[in-house]
C-alpha cells in the first residue's frame, strides 16, 4: 500500500498535464518556450565554436609567463595591428643607373617594350596620341623636382602617362637624368567612363597600355620612362626584393582606404633616405573615400606631418 502511494500520485499528476496541455490556452506558451530553448542552445554553440566571440573574457587583465608579463589584447585590437605588418627587410639597394637595365632583364627578357612598337596588329587599335589624367600637372610635381632632384621617380597608378609623361619633361628641362619607372596593371577599373571608349577593347582585353606606350613614343620620352604591368601589390614587393628604390613616389593607383594604405606603406619602404613621397586626392571628392584617411594615418603612426600642396599630399624630408 505504502509503495503505492507514489505510483498513484504521479498517475493523477500526468493525467492533470496532459489535461492542461490539451487546453488551448497553454500550447502557445509551450511552443513559444520550445523555440526560446532552441535558439538558447544554438547560440550557446555558436559562442562556443567561435573564438572571437568570448563575451566574459577580460581583456585588460594581465598574464605572466617565464617572468614576461603580457596584456591580453582584445581580438579586433589584435587584428588592428596585423594592418601595421608590411614586409620589413628590402634587398641591398642597388644604385639608380642600373635600374632601369635591371627592369628589362627581369621583366622584359632583356629586350625594350618599345623594340618596335607598335606592331603592325596593335596600330589600327591605337589613336596617335590620347592623354587624359586627374591633376596631373599640378604644381606638386615641379615643385618636387626642383628640391628632389630625383635619379628614380616611381610612379603607382599611371593610366595613359598624364603624370609621367609631365614629369619627364620636367626632368627633361632641368638637365636631370631621371629613370621614372611606372607600376599599374593598365586595366583601369570595371565600367571605365564613356569617355575612354575610344579606347579599343579586344576580348575584354583593354588597350590602355598600349595607348600609353604610344603616348610614351609620341612625347619622345621611351628612354626616361619604363614600366611594370603589374598590381601595385606584387611590383611593390618584387622591388623590394630586387633592391629597387625611389627618391621621389608618388602614389596615385587605387583610391579605396585598403589599396591606399597597402601602397602607401609597402611603397615607403622604396623611398631612399632624404626621398619624398606623394599623391593625389588629398582634396578632391575622392579623397575621404580613403586617400586622406590612409595618409593620416600613415604619417600619425610613424610620426610624419602630412604637407597639402593643391590637390596632393606630401610626406617627407622636407
Ligand atoms: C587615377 S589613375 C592614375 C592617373 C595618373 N597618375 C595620371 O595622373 O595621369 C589610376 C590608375 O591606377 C591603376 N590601378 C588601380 N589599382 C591598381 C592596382 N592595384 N595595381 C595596379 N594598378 C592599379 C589603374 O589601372 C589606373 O590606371
Amino acid at each position: 500500500m505504502i509503495t503505492d502511494f507514489p505510483a498513484a500520485i504521479i498517475a493523477a499528476t500526468r493525467k492533470k498535464i496532459s489535461a492542461f496541455l490539451r487546453r488551448d490556452f497553454i500550447k502557445p506558451a509551450a511552443y513559444f518556450i520550445l523555440l526560446f530553448l532552441t535558439y538558447y542552445l544554438g547560440y550557446l554553440s555558436a559562442v562556443s565554436k567561435n573564438p572571437l566571440c568570448e563575451p566574459h573574457r577580460h581583456y585588460s587583465t594581465t598574464t605572466t609567463t617565464n617572468n614576461t608579463t603580457n596584456m591580453i589584447k582584445p581580438p579586433s585590437q589584435a587584428a588592428a595591428v596585423d594592418h601595421y605588418q608590411f614586409k620589413t627587410r628590402c634587398g641591398d639597394p642597388i644604385p639608380s643607373q642600373l635600374i632601369r637595365q635591371s627592369i628589362l632583364n627581369r621583366v622584359f627578357n632583356g629586350t625594350s617594350p618599345y623594340h618596335d612598337f607598335p606592331q603592325p596588329h596593335i596600330k589600327p587599335l591605337l589613336r596617335q596620341q590620347r592623354i587624359k589624367g586627374w591633376g596631373s600637372t599640378g604644381a606638386v610635381f615641379k615643385n618636387l623636382i626642383n628640391k628632389v632632384r630625383p635619379k628614380t621617380i616611381i610612379e603607382l597608378g599611371t593610366f595613359l602617362g598624364a603624370s609621367a609623361i609631365h614629369m619627364a619633361e620636367l626632368t627633361r628641362q632641368l638637365g636631370l637624368d631621371t629613370q621614372i619607372l611606372c607600376i599599374d596593371d593598365f586595366r583601369g577599373w570595371p565600367g571605365l567612363p564613356n569617355q575612354f571608349r575610344d579606347i579599343k577593347m579586344v576580348n575584354g582585353d583593354t588597350m590602355l597600355m598600349y595607348q600609353f606606350m604610344q603616348n610614351v613614343v609620341q612625347f619622345n620620352a621611351t628612354e626616361a620612362i619604363i614600366f611594370m604591368p603589374f598590381s601595385t601589390g606584387s611590383a611593390l614587393e618584387t622591388l623590394c626584393a630586387w633592391g629597387v628604390t625611389g627618391d621621389l613616389i608618388e602614389v596615385d593607383a587605387g583610391h579605396d582606404f585598403h589599396s591606399a594604405w597597402s601602397d602607401i606603406n609597402r611603397a615607403y619602404k622604396l623611398l631612399r633616405p632624404g626621398g619624398v613621397i606623394f599623391g593625389h586626392d588629398y582634396f578632391t571628392v575622392a579623397d575621404n573615400r580613403g586617400v586622406r584617411r590612409a595618409v593620416n594615418m600613415f604619417a600619425r603612426v610613424n610620426g610624419l606631418r602630412v604637407k597639402a600642396d593643391g590637390q596632393h599630399w606630401v610626406l617627407g624630408s622636407l
